[in-house]
């Protein structure tokens, strides 16, 4: 069996191949702190140290890049006693836990945040809500606070006790926006080329790193392929990645692009970005993460023998089901134990 097989991310060790995938809860207060609500949501889920590791949900790095109403903020140096309540959280259950980073850019809700959504051209995502304004195409010196608002935000998920960041570059959020040409049309040193593209992805993950420790864990959340005509392309991921995991990522955290976390077509197919993952494991050194319709503990395996990843990413099946990673690692360890009274 591979999925409880332990892997290094970073400098830490991990017991499984199961994670959390963030997947937000809207359980914060109104100014983005932590409640007990958002705690014992984690607590829940992570209960019995069945899984390899818990990522929370995406929480903004600055007011102008929030996404939502209740989401949870890491903006703020007050922010980090609530923060170290909900790493304990998932400590306290013998889990692992990352904390995701994120920027929401032209998705950003301007009845919450009082600005004009930022991107880095006027355009909205392909999949933006209707009525959604049209964003303020970012100054330089707009895109030179972006570094540093991830930075200062990786220095606190550090000080309140995360083992690891992961920065959010997936589902039409800002460092997206700036990755994919249905987006970014930029004419200057951030848009163009795929190199020019990914040039503030990369100024954060150096900025990040920085104010990190060695080894300490830094995962990419990668909408490497928009899986959209005139967007980027699987062989446009691979060489993202690469970029990335040069640029000190510990960890590839595959999904979409433009299209977000979801694919038409294959909702019946586990690991639906598995023509995304499967070349970039092939092409880079650090571990790979997949995520997107894995429902069953049988369907994680599959993927991890195949190859496709090295971490299978369940979000939905333990949103709903607190359980799951109990119930599902039973169920695995009852196929795989030997026949009663087989021939010894
Ligand atoms: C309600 C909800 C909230 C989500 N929040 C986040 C988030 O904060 N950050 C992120 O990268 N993905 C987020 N996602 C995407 C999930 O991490 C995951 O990629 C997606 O649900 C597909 O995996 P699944 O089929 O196992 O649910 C969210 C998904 C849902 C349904």
């Amino acid at each position: 069996m591979m999925y409880d097989q332990p892997l290094a991310v970073g400098g830490l060790e991990l017991k499984n191949r199961l994670v959390m995938v963030p997947v937000a809860t809207r359980k914060a207060d109104a100014c983005g702190r932590v409640t007990q609500a958002l705690c014992d949501h984690y607590a829940a889920r992570a209960r019995g140290g069945y899984l390899g590791l818990v990522e929370c949900g995406h929480h903004f790095v600055c007011e102008e890049g929030r996404a939502t109403a209740h989401q949870a903020s890491i903006a703020h140096d007050k922010d980090v006693e609530g923060l170290k309540r909900e790493a304990a959280a998932v400590h306290d259950q013998g889990t692992p836990v990352f904390v995701q980073l994120s920027h929401a850019g032209s998705a950003a809700d301007e009845k919450i945040t009082g600005t004009h959504p930022l991107a880095p051209s006027a355009v909205t995502c392909p999949g933006a809500k209707v009525g959604h304004p049209l964003p303020r195409q970012m100054s330089a010196d707009d895109i030179a606070r972006i570094p540093e608002y991830f930075s200062a935000a990786a220095r606190r998920a550090c000080a309140a006790g995360f083992d690891g960041i992961e920065i959010h570059a997936a589902h039409g959020y800002l460092l997206d926006q700036f990755l994919s040409p249905l987006t970014n049309l930029r004419r200057d040193a951030y848009g163009g080329s795929l190199e020019n593209r990914a040039r503030l992805l990369l100024e954060v993950l150096s900025a990040v790193r920085a104010e990190l420790p060695a080894g300490y864990p830094v995962s990419v959340r990668l909408g490497g392929c928009d899986y959209l005509p005139g967007g980027n392309t699987i062989d446009d991921a691979v060489a993202l990645a690469r970029m990335a995991e040069t640029a000190g990522a510990s960890l590839l955290s595959v999904s979409g692009g433009m299209c977000y976390y979801g694919r038409p077509g294959f909702e019946d197919t586990p690991g639906w970005f598995a023509d995304s993952s499967a070349p970039i494991r092939a092409a880079v050194c650090v571990p790979v993460l997949l995520a997107g319709g894995i429902k069953t503990g049988a369907a994680a395996e599959a993927l991890l023998e195949q190859g496709a990843c090295d971490l299978a990413g369940i979000g939905r099946a333990i949103l709903n089901r607190p359980a799951w990673a109990r119930r599902e690692t039973t169920k695995l360890r009852a196929a795989n134990a030997p026949a009663r009274g087989a021939a010894r």
